[in-house]
């Protein structure tokens, strides 16, 4: 047993993202994206739909009381970019941004530090009609946007993250097909979503800056150490070029305006003279998302012919991913020692289990709660061993619609009954309350 004790001014809270828990899609003016189109081709695992999703629209004053609740200070929310400009671009929709509007005021009434991200996968269609993330076109409209977000909500929101994971759009939105807009592009489509949405990045920053000055900037990255199955030189081949894919192009894109070595002629045809400052810029705060390890090895038939390899591990959530939380502790001093250790926060860590409703009515979800326990310990040691690790979000506030999986995946802290659309605080809810109140982690 250890003891973790966490400072004062420790961000303890949530993620959400517009998409996974809003609902109202038709609503007040708000166009098609992506995720619309892909669910009405069928693409969705158990045929459920976002359309009302947890109604989150309407229902925003309950889950803003079940965060003040849990003693949390802080939320990170994405805005729904087709809530804002229907068309992507051009006319801009004021009952969106009085949406957003009214959800920020709660939040800080309620205490709570709004964090906004601005590209939670929701594209607005007519963009992705134009070429999407494969061009250079969705650039301007990017910054736009960031820039009509901001003069409206940066009077009161600080803190703005610009997208979410930019390599799971890149991968399995471009590359696989897997996630909207489902295009199977392969490696050149991977990077080319990639290099775009660096660029979008660079100048949303840079558009949100000049807007208004003194806020804290960043962008919010899916990090996973990669590590290569055996030591046979192609399976070290394979994870080396896998991190430089999933890990390097975003995250040295921003901190270092450098393109990674492996994939530079990989990626020339495409990358301009002058992106590479423009994708760079000194973010105040990143965002990791953090889930597992990657165990990779050499496999022919994929993107650059790299596959799962065997994680040797006992523990695995519902989404057949890994628990492996010493993971995450490796990955913040790895990147403390990397990068310079400048400021970063846990943007996302949770995990689906296939939770039961016990006949109390309650959710006891003591595998989630050993998750939560295990990573935040990890946070706390990172903490101790002198990372600049500023908060830790869990994901997800509630259960909402897990992307291609649909309603079938649960990653809550908080149940929602799909029929009623009631909330019940789970076991988890109470235990990351408890740490949040007290800040302080025996495990
Ligand atoms: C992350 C996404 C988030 C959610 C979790 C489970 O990749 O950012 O929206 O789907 O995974």
């Amino acid at each position: 047993m250890a003891l973790f004790t966490f400072p004062k001014d420790f961000l303890w809270g949530a993620s959400t993202a517009a998409y996974q828990i809003e609902g109202a899609i038709h609503e007040d003016g708000r166009g098609p994206c992506v995720w619309d189109t892909f669910t009405d081709a069928g693409r969705i695992q158990d045929g459920s739909s976002a359309a009302v999703a947890c109604d989150h629209y309407h229902r925003w004053p309950d889950d803003i009381a079940l965060l003040k609740d849990a003693g949390f200070n802080a939320y990170r929310f994405s805005i729904a970019w087709p809530r804002i400009l229907p068309s992507g671009t051009g006319e801009v929709n004021a009952a969106g941004l009085d949406f957003y509007d009214r959800l920020v005021d709660g939040l800080l009434a309620a205490g709570i530090r709004p964090m906004a991200c601005l590209y939670h996968w929701d594209l607005p269609q007519p963009l992705e009609d134009r070429g999407g993330w494969q061009g250079r076109e969705v650039v301007g409209p990017f910054a736009d946007y960031a820039r009509i977000v901001s003069a409206r909500l940066a009077d009161r929101v600080k803190d703005w993250m610009m997208l979410n994971e930019p390599n799971v759009v890149a991968t399995h939105g471009y590359g696989t097909g897997e996630h909207a807009p489902g295009h199977k592009l392969g490696e050149t489509g991977i990077l080319r979503a990639l290099h775009h949405q660096n660029l979008a990045q660079g100048a949303a920053l840079r558009a949100i800056a000049a807007e208004r000055p003194g806020l804290t900037l960043g962008t919010v990255i899916n990090l996973q150490p990669c590590r290569a199955e055996s030591d046979r030189p192609e399976d070290v081949a394979a994870a080396a070029r896998w991190d430089a894919v999933w890990n390097r192009v975003a995250l040295d894109g921003v901190m270092r305006g450098k393109i990674p070595d492996l994939m530079a002629e990989r990626m020339k045809d495409f990358v301009l003279p002058g992106d590479e400052e423009a994708i760079r810029y000194p973010i105040d705060l990143l965002g990791i998302n953090y889930y597992s390890r990657m165990t990779m090895k050499h496999e022919t038939g994929h993107p650059f012919d790299v596959w799962w390899g065997d994680a040797h591990c006992d523990r695995w959530t519902a989404m057949a991913w890994p628990v492996q939380p010493d993971g995450l502790y490796d990955l913040l001093m790895e990147f403390k020692r990397d990068y310079g250790n400048p400021a970063v926060f846990v943007a996302e860590n949770g995990a689906a289990y296939d939770d039961v409703v016990g006949p109390d009515g309650q959710v006891h979800d003591a595998e989630r709660v050993a998750f939560l326990r295990d990573h935040v310990a990890s946070v706390g040691r990172a903490l101790a061993d002198g990372c600049n690790v500023k908060g830790y979000l869990c994901w997800s506030l509630l259960d909402n619609f897990e992307w291609a999986f649909g309603l079938s995946k649960r990653f809550g802290i908080v149940r929602v009954d799909y029929d009623t659309l009631v909330r019940t605080p789970k076991d988890s809810y109470r235990f990351l309350s408890e740490v949040a109140k007290s800040g302080r982690l025996e495990a």
